[in-house]
C-alpha cells in the first residue's frame, strides 16, 4: 500500500468535532450478542474496518449479519458453531471477545489465536484461568484456544475469581462467559473501562443479572435466559481525547460532540495542568489550548487512570512543551515503539525500561515516518502539525482502524492534512 498521510503545519485548530460509537466497545457488544437467540440491533457504529471483520467473525459462528451505515444488526441462531475459522479471527486481535460467549452458549469454543502485536505481548492467561474457576477446561492447542466445560452435558459453575491485573478482556470474556452459569460468579479486581460499562448495560438489557458495572467487583447471577435488544455504542473517549490533544498542542479551541467528559476526567484534568481551560457542554466537551503547553508527567494505568492508548499523544504533547515530561507505560511494554519515530521528527526523548524522558522542543523537524499502531499513528499526525515542513506518516491503514474519517475530521478543524498515493519514500 502506498498510501500515506502528508501533515504540514497547521495554526491553532478551531471547530467542531463529531465522535462516534467506540471502537472498543462495538466489537465486545457485536460478541454479546451470540448470547441471545434472534436479532440484535447495534447503533452510534464506527465506520472502520474492524466493524466488518468482526460481521466475518461471526458469520463464520453462523450468525447472518448485515452493517449498514452506522447500524449493525445480527441475527443469531439457535444452534452456533462453536468453532471460529482462523481467517475471519487472524485480521482482528479483538475477536478473541467470543471465546466467552462461545463457551456459554456451546459450552465449548475453539477460537484461533490472533497473534502477536505492535504494542507488545497480549497472552490470554487469565482470559483461560477465568474459564478454569468457571467449570471449563482451557488450553492452548494447534495454535488456537480450546475452551470445554468438563464432562459431557456439564455446565458451567458460578465462582470467585480474583484477576491479577484488571484486564479488560479478560473481564469481558469472564463475564460473557458467566451468564448462564449456575449459581453465582464473582469476578474481582474486574476492569473498570466505560467500554465494561457499556457491555454490562447492553447484557442488562438483554436480561442479564448484572451488578457493579464500573466498580472492581462484578457480581453475576448466572442462568437467566437472555433475549437480543437494540443498543446504542457509547462514545469512543480515545477518539475524542486524541482531538482534545490537537487542540491543546496547536493552541487551539475545539469541541467535542458524543462523548461523555465524564469518561475523560483524568485526562482533561492533566490537559489543564498543561496550561488547557475545557468546559463541558451539550453532549461533550470544549477544550482550549493556551500557547505552548506547560511539560507534565504522564503515568499509564487501568481506567480510571491515564490510559495507555492516550500515551502516544502525551508523548507527542510533551514533544512540544515548555519543559522536561516523565512518560511511565504501565500496561504494555512495546508502545514505546513509538519515540523511536517521534526522534526521527526531531523529539528529544529517551526511554529507560517502562519510562521515558521528553525534553519539549519550540518546534519538530519533518521526516517520513511510520505507523505502527492506530494510537502511534495519530500522534504522529498530531506531531507533524507542530513540525516544520511536510510530515509523510506511512502504514496509516493503522489510523483508519480507529479513527473513522480521520483526515475530513482534521482538515474540518483546519489541520492541514492530506492523504496521498504515491511510491514509499524508502
Ligand atoms: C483493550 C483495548 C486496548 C487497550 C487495552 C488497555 C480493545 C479491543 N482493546 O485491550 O485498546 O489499550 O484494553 O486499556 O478493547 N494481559 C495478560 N494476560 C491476559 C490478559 C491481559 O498478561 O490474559 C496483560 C496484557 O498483556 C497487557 C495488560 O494485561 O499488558 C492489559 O491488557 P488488557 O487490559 O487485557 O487489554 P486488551 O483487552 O487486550
Amino acid at each position: 500500500m502506498n498510501e500515506h498521510f502528508v501533515v504540514r503545519p497547521a495554526d491553532a485548530l478551531a471547530g467542531t468535532v463529531d465522535v462516534v460509537g467506540a471502537k472498543n466497545s462495538v466489537l465486545k457488544l457485536m460478541a454479546a450478542a451470540l448470547l441471545a437467540v434472534g436479532r440484535t440491533t447495534i447503533t452510534n457504529c464506527p465506520q472502520i474496518l474492524d466493524v466488518p471483520l468482526m460481521a466475518d467473525v461471526l458469520r463464520s459462528l453462523g450468525c447472518e449479519v448485515a452493517v449498514d451505515g452506522d447500524v449493525v444488526e445480527i441475527d443469531v441462531p439457535a444452534e452456533l458453531n462453536s468453532e471460529a475459522d482462523y481467517r475471519s479471527v487472524s485480521r482482528l486481535r479483538a475477536s478473541v471477545c467470543v471465546l466467552g460467549p462461545l463457551v456459554a452458549r456451546c459450552r465449548r469454543a475453539v477460537v484461533p489465536l490472533p497473534g502477536g502485536d505492535a504494542i507488545g505481548s497480549r497472552p490470554l492467561d487469565m482470559h483461560q484461568a477465568g474459564l478454569r474457576l468457571l467449570g471449563a477446561r482451557s488450553e492452548i492447542s494447534h495454535g488456537c484456544v480450546v475452551a470445554e466445560a468438563d464432562g459431557p452435558g456439564a455446565a458451567l459453575r458460578g465462582a470467585q475469581i480474583w484477576l491479577d491485573f484488571p484486564s479488560v478482556g479478560a473481564t469481558e470474556n469472564i463475564l460473557m462467559a458467566s451468564v448462564f452459569a449456575e449459581g453465582t460468579t464473582v469476578i474481582d479486581n474486574a476492569a473498570r473501562e466505560p467500554e465494561i460499562v457499556d457491555l454490562v448495560r447492553m447484557l442488562q438489557e438483554m436480561g442479564a443479572k448484572i451488578s457493579g458495572g464500573g466498580t472492581s467487583t462484578l457480581t453475576v447471577h448466572g442462568g437467566a435466559d437472555l433475549v437480543p435488544t437494540t443498543h446504542r455504542v457509547i462514545g469512543d473517549r480515545i477518539v475524542g481525547a486524541t482531538w482534545a490533544f490537537a487542540s491543546v498542542m496547536t493552541g487551539g479551541d475545539v469541541t467535542v460532540r458524543g462523548v461523555d467528559p465524564h469518561h475523560l476526567d483524568l485526562v482533561l484534568d492533566k490537559l489543564t495542568q498543561a496550561g488547557a481551560t475545557y468546559e463541558a457542554v451539550s453532549e461533550g466537551f470544549r477544550v482550549r489550548g493556551n500557547g505552548r503547553p506547560r511539560s507534565v508527567d504522564w503515568v499509564t494505568l487501568p481506567y480510571p487512570g491515564f490510559p495507555t492508548d492516550l500515551q502516544p499523544m502525551a508523548i507527542a504533547l510533551s514533544a512540544v512543551s515548555e519543559g522536561t515530561s516523565m512518560i511511565t507505560e504501565n500496561v504494555f511494554e512495546g508502545r514505546f515503539r513509538f519515540v523511536e519515530e517521534m526522534v526521527r521528527l526531531g523529539a528529544d526523548a529517551r526511554t529507560d525500561g517502562h519510562h521515558a524522558v521528553v525534553r519539549g522542543v519550540p518546534r519538530l523537524s519533518s521526516a517520513p515516518v511510520w505507523a505502527s499502531d492506530i494510537r502511534a499513528g495519530a500522534g504522529l499526525v498530531l506531531a507533524g502539525l507542530l513540525a516544520d515542513g511536510e510530515t509523510e506518516v506511512w502504514d496509516v491503514a493503522h489510523i483508519d482502524r480507529g479513527y473513522p474519517r480521520f483526515v475530513e475530521n482534521l482538515r474540518a478543524l483546519g489541520g492541514n492534512v492530506e492523504r496521498v498515493n504515491a511510491p514509499p519514500a524508502r
